[in-house]
């Protein structure tokens, strides 16, 4: 029984407030769980509720979060069975009663969430990752790092907003780690040599001001050659344009790096001449959020050949998930928690993916905290593929080092990652 519930104020790695909320239980567990902040987030995204006090933190405090937790969520919820997951999810959605959580706020409901099912697991004696995928639990997933930032994520030339790889010839999570760990430690001597700035973007990656975005891919493949792999076969590229980003007034606006305006179809065949060239085996928001009928283009052209995965168009919600399947908009869905804001309606858009027969990719947001409950969520959900952020910056690593934990942990029984020759 849940006894106690608090929530305060604090920073997240961008250095902005987020929520924590602490659970307590009548024997004794006590546990807190921190919600992660978006910067490229989709139109349609759960509302993250911000003061707008230009006063503190430039109008970003959350402290109208924190007490909706503990006026409005805490009196409602103190006294409920932690273990009543899906029903305490639902009396969150009905207390907000709008569909985007704007009255309380998606972190504040989120808070609360992650919080009572890390209690709940404490409760049962389990670890989080088998509280909430049961036995059947023992998938760690393939990792894509994104070791190169651009777009909304840094200050610098490049358009798109990731280039990660995926170390998808590693035979465990650890290798994984370590094929990445390396990579990124040798493309930071060859961006040096090359004289570019090693300094790193929000999720960790080195952000240069390349010369265009080709130049990113060469460079990454560069890298991990001179780290000792073989590209394609042990590390492969992953990208998340996050073209929302750069969409507007019916084109794609790649003058950043010098590459001029792109209609949708130009994109499309701009990345398939990227197929041709590079390793890749996912594509993330190659398209702009609304741009429907693009991405059904673009998945009937390319989604044969690579994972398609949408992000901001899909923003982790049951509706938009469900249009994407009937129009065959993408054939993979990036899961994020705070963009729908409750466990339970996570969990739902995942089964919705495992229905279809899609696949989906756990996320962290650019803004994070040294919370790992996505690490053990990425396992319980069985999905075999997790993006959190580089190799660098402890948000980031954090995750990744616990599901090193999870993987010694699990022992003979652990399987590893996702076969990514299932989609071309
Ligand atoms: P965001 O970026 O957290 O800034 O939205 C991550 C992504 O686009 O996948
Ligand atoms: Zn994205």
């Amino acid at each position: 029984t849940i006894t106690c519930m608090d929530a305060m104020e604090v920073l997240d790695s961008r250095g902005n407030p987020t929520v924590r909320v602490f659970v307590g239980l009548d024997n004794g567990i006590r546990v807190s769980a921190s919600v992660p902040s978006g910067a490229s987030t989709g139109e349609n995204e759960a509302v993250e509720l911000r003061d707008g006090d230009a006063g503190r933190y430039g109008g970003k405090g959350v402290l109208k979060a924190v007490s909706n937790v503990l006026d409005i969520l805490a009196p409602e919820i103190v006294g409920q069975d932690c273990a009543r997951q899906a029903e305490i999810d639902r009396m969150m959605i009905s207390l907000d009663g709008t569909p985007n959580k704007g009255k309380l706020g998606a972190n504040a409901i989120l808070g609360v969430s992650m919080a009572v099912a890390r209690a709940a697991a404490a409760s049962a004696g389990l670890p989080l990752y088998a509280y909430l995928g049961g036995p059947g639990a023992v998938r760690v997933p393939m990792p894509m790092l994104n070791i190169l930032n651009g777009g909304k994520h840094a200050d610098n030339s490049v358009d798109f907003q990731e280039f990660m790889i995926v170390p998808l010839g590693a035979p465990c999570f650890a290798e994984a780690l370590r094929y990445a760990a390396e990579t990124f430690h040798t493309l930071k001597k060859i961006l040096k040599k090359k004289g570019y700035a090693t300094n790193v973007g929000d999720e960790g990656g080195f952000a240069p001001d390349l010369k265009s975005n080709d130049e990113a891919c060469e460079v990454i493949l560069e890298a991990v050659s001179a780290a000792g792999y073989q590209s394609g076969k042990d590390i492969a590229i992953a990208l998340d344009p996050a073209a929302s980003s750069f969409y507007g007034d019916g084109a794609y606006d790649l003058s950043k790096s010098g590459q001029g305006r792109k209609t949708s179809a130009e994109m499309t065949k701009f990345y398939a001449g990227w197929l041709d060239k590079f390793p890749i085996v996912s594509i993330e928001d190659g398209l702009a959020e609304d741009d429907w009928q693009g991405f059904r283009e673009h998945t009937a052209a390319l989604g044969g050949r690579t994972q398609i995965v949408g992000d901001d168009i899909f923003v982790t919600n049951t509706e938009f998930i469900r249009r994407g399947i009937r129009e065959k908009s993408a054939n993979s869905v990036l899961i994020k928690l705070n963009q729908i804001g409750t466990v339970t309606e996570t969990i739902e858009a995942i089964r919705l993916c495992h229905a279809a027969g899609w696949s989906y990719v756990l996320s962290h947001r650019s803004g994070e905290t040294e919370d790992t409950f996505l690490a053990d969520f990425a396992v319980a959900m069985g999905g075999g593929q997790l993006k959190t952020g580089s190799a660098c910056r402890s948000e980031r690593v954090a995750k990744y080092n616990r599901l090193l934990e999870i993987e010694r942990e699990l022992g003979a029984s652990a399987r590893f990652g996702f076969e990514y020759s299932r989609r071309g």
